[in-house]
């Protein structure tokens, strides 16, 4: 076989593996078996400086023309086949921005927590600093620094969980004011919310609630300034028009002590089936007093020098009036069903 002849072979068949070709990669194989460094054609046109002169213009002639032909083709080919691969690749990857997205579920504030922080964002605005103290305390804490020592009668009316070694669930949010001032010197203005517990469960009771204690302690501080405080944030939390009063009551740590009642938010006494009030008139939400001297002097104040208030409400129960929830238990449940009202 002539070279020529051989070179006619290479084309053709170079030509129909272009044809039939059917991806990039496969045209890519083609051209390195035809016109790769290594390729016969490639060879041929390589060992053209050793024929005879007479026939090297004629070689030269057949193998450049087979190769522009099979470079022409492989080109076509690429073109179409690359389009056609670049189409389906668009199709697979294709986003349907009409389908529906993907829902998520949306959470909400648990009514305790609107109601726990709107009262510390009112204090935060005064100047008062949030502080915290554990859940498990001391009977120190809880009782003997706030004036109730051991064997006093008012233990008894707070049900405790007592745990080993001196230890109980706090009953009340107010072992926070004497840790307070124990780290601190006066001025004091703290607000206090956290859990607390007692051995109690009805529809209004719940082994575990929630506290939010305020403690102010200062020169001058005088009953009147309780008042005055409570006041601003009983408006803050229940509208601008809510009245307050004061009504005597007992706490072993404060003296004297009161509780502080909110005129009815609902029907400001107007309704005699008011559901809020329930025709009261008065809502009562908070104990509260002027600091016993006993206790500034139990954490080394001297009240001859400060003063001091403090209070301590319910949220959970202020949550209630509030929204009309007739069952704390509701509260602490975790039923996305309920939860998803508010
Ligand atoms: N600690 C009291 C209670 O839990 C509430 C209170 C706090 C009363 C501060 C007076 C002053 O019942």
């Amino acid at each position: 076989m002539t070279a020529a002849e051989r070179i006619e072979e290479l084309r053709e068949e170079a030509l129909s593996a272009v044809a039939s070709a059917g991806s990039t990669s496969d045209l890519e194989s083609v051209r390195v078996r035809y016109l790769g460094r290594s390729a016969e054609l490639t060879e041929i046109k390589k060992s053209i400086r050793d024929l005879p002169p007479e026939d090297r213009k004629a070689v030269g002639g057949a193998s450049n023309k087979a190769t522009k032909e099979i470079e022409g083709a492989l080109h076509e080919r690429l073109e179409s086949v690359a389009a056609t691969e670049r189409e389906e690749r668009l199709r697979a990857e294709a986003v349907d921005v009409t389908l529906p997205g993907t829902p998520y579920l949306k959470g909400s504030l648990h009514p305790s927590l609107r109601v726990i922080d709107e009262v510390v964002d009112f204090f935060v605005g005064l100047g008062y600093r949030v502080a915290e103290g554990p859940e498990v305390e001391t009977d120190y804490y809880n009782f003997t620094a706030l004036n109730i020592p051991p064997g006093h009668p008012a233990r008894g009316m707070q049900d405790t969980f007592f745990l080993d070694e001196g230890l109980v669930l706090r009953t009340h949010t107010s072992p926070v004011q004497i840790r307070t001032m124990l780290s601190q010197e006066p001025p004091v203005y703290v607000v206090c919310p956290g859990r607390t517990y007692r051995r109690d469960s009805d529809p209004t009771h719940t082994p575990m609630f929630n506290q939010i204690e305020g403690l102010a302690v200062d020169k001058g501080l005088t009953l009147g300034h309780l008042k005055g405080t409570l006041a601003a944030m009983a408006r803050h939390v229940f509208g601008e028009d809510v009245k307050v009063r004061l009504r005597p009551s007992y706490f072993q740590f404060v003296e004297p002590g009161v509780e502080l009642d909110v005129s009815c938010f609902r029907c400001g006494g107007s309704d005699p089936n008011c559901k809020v009030c329930r025709g009261a008139g008065w809502i009562e939400m908070l104990g509260a007093g002027m600091v016993d001297p006993a206790v500034l002097t139990e954490v080394g104040y001297d009240p001859e020098e400060y003063t001091g208030f403090a209070f301590g409400m319910g949220p959970d129960r202020m949550a209630m009036v509030r929204y009309g929830i007739p069952d704390l238990r509701l509260f602490f449940e975790g039923d996305l069903r309920f939860l998803h009202q508010f």
